[in-house]
């Protein structure tokens, strides 16, 4: 947007909208890129300037690159923080897991939940009895069945957000019953910046592997030819593993059958071939990035949202995964469409969302990684 878009709002409003998109670290981000579009945009007022003034003007430019030089190294820093932050989390990321797979019963005490207060109240008390009495009588056919655990608790996860639930399909859920946790393991110190996140599973009917992993390579380095373009570590190229998937559970694989017509001939016989399926577990495999850096199309666009789903897992899920259970964190990042709204006013946020490729209200970029945008 641009400050054309705010002009014919009146001034208290435009102030508050100001504030509100400044706090906004995702329109912060919009915001830059558009400056960053105006780079080299002719105003005619620079090329105007005089001569010695345009001297001191590029004097200024090498300061600002240095500047991204010196953010890179913050950016260094942050990883490094981000990396003892995470073994504090670790001992209650393992304790979940724990619960879920069933290691570990929890207390009573550790079950405790006091309900949202605005939640409670008069809305209707019977309801509430009868639901009570409803989910006693559940309780009593779960204690039947009784369940292991929270089942299904990654699968359902997968399933309540768009992001993961678009790569989907019907014949990777039974396998994903089976997955027991996602951990995010962040490069040692002087390595080249990197995370990579473990897929934990049970042993099960359809691959040997316990666990299967990603690692998404960053860089956090201004571009030389681009340096003012420099807003962050940015993934560059991830790399995947392989399945050993068990006899006849391939399902990243199916067979097709093909009518071949002999040309001299002009006999039909018919021919099996196998040909890749659709499948979550296509992840594992994603397009190399070759040297030159050139891509197809497909490949661009598998990559792209490669790097969105590898950054959110990392950002978002796991490390609050129960709310994705639940469907609060959802919830939540609808809250965060609003603001977005408000600025998008012109008859353009059609196109621009769909344009911009890191447009995603549910991604809110963050502090450390940027999506690469191929
Ligand atoms: C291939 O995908 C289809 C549906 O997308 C699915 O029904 C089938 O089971 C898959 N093939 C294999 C071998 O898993
Ligand atoms: C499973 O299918 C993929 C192609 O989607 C193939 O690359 C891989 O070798 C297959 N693995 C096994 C064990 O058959």
């Amino acid at each position: 947007f641009t400050s054309k878009m705010l002009r014919d709002v009146p001034a208290e409003k435009t102030r508050q909208l100001t504030v509100q998109m400044m706090q906004n670290p995702q329109i912060l981000a919009a915001l830059q890129e558009r400056l960053d579009g105006l780079n080299g945009s002719p105003s005619g007022y620079i090329e105007s300037l005089p001569k010695v003034v345009k001297r001191r003007v590029n004097a200024l430019k090498n300061l600002q690159v240095k500047c991204a030089h010196i953010e890179a190294k913050f950016y260094e820093e942050v990883h490094e923080l981000e990396r003892k932050y995470a073994a504090l989390y670790q001992p209650l990321f393992d304790k979940r897991s724990d619960i879920v797979k069933a290691a570990y019963e929890p207390t009573d005490e550790e079950c405790e939940w006091k309900a949202d207060e605005e939640e409670e109240l008069t809305v209707s008390k019977q309801e509430e009895m009868k639901e009570k009495a409803k989910l006693e009588e559940e309780k009593k056919d779960e204690e039947k069945e009784d369940p292991k655990g929270i089942p299904e608790f990654w699968l359902t996860v997968f399933k309540n957000v768009d992001l993961l639930s678009d790569m989907l399909q019907e014949h990777d859920e039974p396998i994903l019953k089976h997955l027991q946790d996602i951990k995010v393991k962040f490069s040692d110190p002087g390595q080249p910046m990197s995370f990579t996140l473990e897929f934990h599973f049970e042993p099960n009917e359809f691959f040997t592997n316990a666990m299967l992993t990603k690692t998404y390579k960053m860089r956090s380095e201004p571009d030389e030819n681009d340096p003012f373009s420099f807003d962050g570590p940015e993934i560059m190229c991830c790399t995947g593993c392989t399945i050993d998937w068990t006899k006849g559970k391939n399902v990243t694989l199916k067979t097709i059958k093909k009518k071949q017509k002999h040309k001299g001939r002009g006999t039909v016989r018919t021919v099996t071939k196998t040909v890749p399926n659709d499948s979550f577990f296509n992840f594992f495999t994603p397009p190399e990035v070759p040297e030159n850096g050139e891509l197809d199309e497909d490949s661009e666009a598998v990559l792209a949202a490669d790097f969105e789903i590898g950054h959110f897992i990392r950002e978002r899920i796991v490390p609050r995964a129960v709310l994705y259970f639940t469907g609060e964190a959802i919830e939540d990042d609808d809250d965060d469409t609003e603001v977005t709204v408000y600025c998008v006013q012109e008859g353009e946020e059609e196109a621009d969302e769909e344009n911009d490729p890191d447009y995603d209200p549910k991604v809110r970029p963050s502090l450390t990684t940027h999506i690469h945008t191929l």
